[in-house]
């Protein structure tokens, strides 16, 4: 028997005790050490959004362990993995469970400079954040061309882009709805601006004053709006989230006069090289103390206090669950 929370068609998420054969088959079996809440556990918890689409279901979009048996030749018993995405936590069982069985096609070997506990504060936010990152460069931005925004700045996958930024050598400026409360730490991770999302929230003008060499928007709606109609000539925004919503009230005004690209970031689908790309990245880009100090760690049945918070927009930084504990006692609100 294991513990896992279970989530069926009529009835709220609870956790609970499976066996073995409660899990569908997969290629790796895995004995899973962490997962992490991100937005979208959020929202699958709460029965939000039409996230889960297959009864019953283990939520959780990612989650880090050890290979148990694999039919894959790409790993072994003993390889410490991750897994983003691939559907997982959504219509495959995801990492709120102490045992896994995935596809093997997206799965990635940690590498071993990174504990089983930081690729978990990485998680899928991190993960996304990467991939923007990325996106960013290889449409050819460079940390010269000016002040990079990142929005939704305190959240997840915010707090992991700017300090990926940051170390890349950009100049970052953090958009947040709490610039008293997270000023200070948003500066710590690397912001050298920190601005009041209220700019932004309201729709404005199709161009206005050109600020943003490029963009990482976690937010989406009328803040997506805003950004492309802020960014200079020849510069590129990700899209990565909708956190404000999902529309984009724009025109086509910044793309026809202003050269502007807009471009996105999908974890769920991304390909292999692109996955082990990104988590080599991550690997060297990011301070361990840095990533510590963005991070709380909860137990399994913590995880229904922090679903309603995050998607209140409460959490600061990033949430690891330790799946083998069962409740932190010590939830830590963002101060
Ligand atoms: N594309 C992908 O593959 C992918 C992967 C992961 C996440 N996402 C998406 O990215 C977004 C962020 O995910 P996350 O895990 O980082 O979530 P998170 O930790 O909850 O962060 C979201 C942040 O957005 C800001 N925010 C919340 N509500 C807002 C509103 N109404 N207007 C403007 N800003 C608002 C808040 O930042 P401040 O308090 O600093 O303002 C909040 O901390 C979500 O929409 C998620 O679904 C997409």
């Amino acid at each position: 028997m294991f513990t896992a929370i279970v989530v069926t068609e009529d009835a709220p998420a609870t956790l609970t005790e499976v066996d073995d054969d409660f899990l569908p088959e997969g290629e790796v079996a895995i004995d899973v050490e962490f997962s992490s809440v991100n937005y979208k556990d959020g929202l699958a918890l709460l029965d939000m959004g039409q996230i889960v689409r297959a009864f019953p279901l283990v939520p959780g979009i990612d989650l880090v362990g050890t290979v148990t048996a694999s039919a894959s030749p790409r790993f072994a018993v003993g390889d410490r993995v991750t897994l983003n995405g691939d559907g997982i936590g959504e219509k495959r069982f995801g990492g709120f469970a102490q045992k896994a069985k995935v596809r093997a096609d997206s799965l990635v070997s940690l590498p071993d400079s990174l504990t089983s506990a930081r690729a978990a504060a990485i998680g899928t936010a991190g993960f996304t954040a990467m991939i923007a990152v990325l996106a960013l460069e290889d449409a050819g931005v460079t940390p010269g061309d000016g002040p990079v925004l990142v929005t939704g700045a305190a959240g997840g996958v915010g707090s992991i882009a700017i300090a990926l930024l940051a170390a890349r050598g950009y100049a970052v400026t953090a958009s947040t709805g709490r610039v008293a409360e997270q000023g200070d730490y948003l500066r710590s991770l690397g912001a050298t601006e920190v601005v009041d999302r209220a700019q932004f929230s309201e729709l404005g003008k199709p161009l206005q004053s050109q600020r943003w060499a490029a963009a990482i928007d976690s937010v989406g709606s009328a803040t997506l709006a805003n950004v492309l109609a802020q960014t200079t000539y020849g510069g590129v925004v990700v899209a990565c989230g909708l956190a404000q919503g999902g529309d984009l009230p724009t025109s086509v005004m910044p793309f026809i006069l202003r050269s502007v690209t807009l471009t996105g970031a999908n974890s769920v689908d991304a390909p292999l090289d692109l996955r082990e790309r990104a988590w080599a990245a991550l690997a060297t880009n990011l301070d361990p103390q840095l990533l510590d100090a963005l991070t709380t760690t909860v137990g399994l049945a913590d995880v229904f206090d922090i679903a309603p918070r995050i998607i209140a927009g409460e959490i600061r930084g990033r949430t690891v669950v330790d799946v083998k504990r069962r409740s932190a006692r010590s939830l830590q609100t963002a101060e």
